[in-house]
């Protein structure tokens, strides 16, 4: 059958990676695309969210798979779009309804979901702009640092964690009433601080069955030894070697199995990824949000560790049939490190010509941000390229990343060094 993969990142070069593998794939689109995905399949420059544009490509295309990347179109309700639309309510779309990206789209109802079916997650209250008083008060009553989230999607920057009381009830304030995030900060959910390290779960689910993927850790900060300015991530690891059998069946007893369940018994249509960000306080794992998706740069270290063919889960998680599948997992772990423009995540300069990749042989090349200029790869993007490598365990996973990694040159070209240091 024809897919076509919507986005235009690490991620979605990794999904056509794997999709270009199977059998069951005859014709592979991007859209829009990067100048990796170009190796494997038609991009097509049409932006993730251009929901006209998609019908008419999915139409003349005969496309019957439509794998969605990331959140924006979910949240604006692509999936939604499809099963309306009689002339494309027959194409498969990986990617929940709208009501299911809401898990996503907004922390409160998120929060609110967590709560009524029992899942372990930090305590929280919401407020807006008519309640800042009682927002203030409440944090009075919690103790530091204190953890304001926009409700709405803000580009991954709506989560401020703050030491000081008084700033964190000025940053109330200017979310709440400066609009400091725009519509999305209208609403803001204060949370209790949970101490702990961080993981993510995968879950692929049909809306009644799920599979559950490798868990990964990924690098946030900018700077080695997570320090500095968030980023979309700078690099993963998979498995998370803390994630024993007895972590791993807590996770799926008190939180994956409550999900899907909550899912199904809410009638909330859901076919495709949960990403679940945890954090494991003392022995037992909370949930600190869901994403309705696949993570980026999580993807590059996760997929690639699944070797069940992934068009035929697709085609599982279309049918309901996922109860059938017995997915295939390598037991080697993977890492995945991000060069990223030097200035990420605050301004950088794009169009850099990117050397050496055709040298690198023993890891594999995501590409992130790049396009084609004149037949030359250039960056593209904050993340440029992730670097994926097997190997027994993840240090010598990260050795061959590291070392393959010192093939690629671009200007100011930077990536940290310290993955894995937490481990
Ligand atoms: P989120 O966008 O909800 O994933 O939050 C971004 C980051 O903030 C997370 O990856 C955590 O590192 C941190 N965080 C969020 N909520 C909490 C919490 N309740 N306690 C501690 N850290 C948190
Ligand atoms: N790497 C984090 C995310 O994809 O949201």
């Amino acid at each position: 059958m024809n897919i076509l993969v919507l986005g235009s990142g690490g991620r979605e070069h990794t999904f056509g990676y794997q999709i270009a593998q199977s059998n069951l794939c005859e014709k592979l689109f991007v859209a829009p695309g990067n100048a990796g995905t170009s190796e494997i399949a038609t991009n097509v420059a049409i932006s993730v969210t251009d929901f006209k544009a998609i019908k008419d490509l999915v139409l003349k295309e005969k496309i019957e798979m439509v794998v969605v990347g990331p959140e924006d179109p979910l949240v604006q309700g692509i999936t939604d779009f499809f099963s309306k639309d009689n002339e494309l309510k027959n194409v498969s779309v990986i990617g929940p309804s709208q009501e299911g990206a809401k898990l996503e789209g907004s922390k409160e109802y998120a929060k609110e979901f967590l709560f009524r079916h029992n899942i372990p997650t930090a305590a929280y209250q919401s407020f807006t702009a008519s309640t800042v008083n009682e927002g203030k008060q409440f944090l009075e009553t919690l103790n530091s640092p204190y953890v304001l989230k926009a409700d709405g999607l803000a580009a991954g920057k709506g989560v401020l964690i703050l030491k000081d009381i008084d700033e964190a009830k000025t940053e109330l304030e200017n979310m709440l009433t400066n609009k400091k995030f725009g519509a999305a900060s209208e609403k803001v959910v204060i949370e209790e601080f949970l101490d702990g390290i961080e993981l993510s779960v995968f879950v692929l689910t049909d809306g009644k069955n799920y599979v559950t993927l490798p868990t990964a850790k990924d690098y946030k900060r900018i700077g080695e030894g997570d320090i500095g300015l968030n980023t979309g991530g700078m690099g993963a690891i998979s498995p998370v070697p803390f994630a024993d059998e007895d972590f791993m069946n807590k996770i799926e007893e008190q939180i994956i199995k409550p999900t899907v369940d909550g899912l199904a018994k809410e009638e909330i249509e859901y076919k495709g990824f949960i990403f679940i960000g945890l954090i494991k306080v003392g022995n037992d794992p909370k949930v600190i949000e869901y994403n309705v998706r696949m993570g980026d740069p999580e993807t590059e270290a996760v997929l690639p560790r699944v070797k069940t063919d992934l068009v035929s889960l697709f085609k599982h998680v279309s049918d309901q049939t996922l109860d059938q599948v017995e997915i295939e997992i390598d037991p080697r772990s993977a890492t995945t490190v991000m060069t990223v423009s030097g200035g990420y995540p605050e301004g950088y300069e794009k169009g850099k010509e990117i050397t050496g990749i055709e040298q690198i042989k023993d890891s594999i090349v995501f590409h992130a941000g790049t396009r084609l200029d004149n037949n030359k790869v250039v960056t593209n993007g904050g993340r440029v390229i992730a670097v994926t490598s097997l190997d027994d365990d993840f240090r010598k996973a990260l050795k061959k990343s590291y070392h393959n990694i010192e093939k690629l040159h671009f200007d100011k070209m930077y990536y940290r060094k310290d993955l894995g240091f937490d481990l």
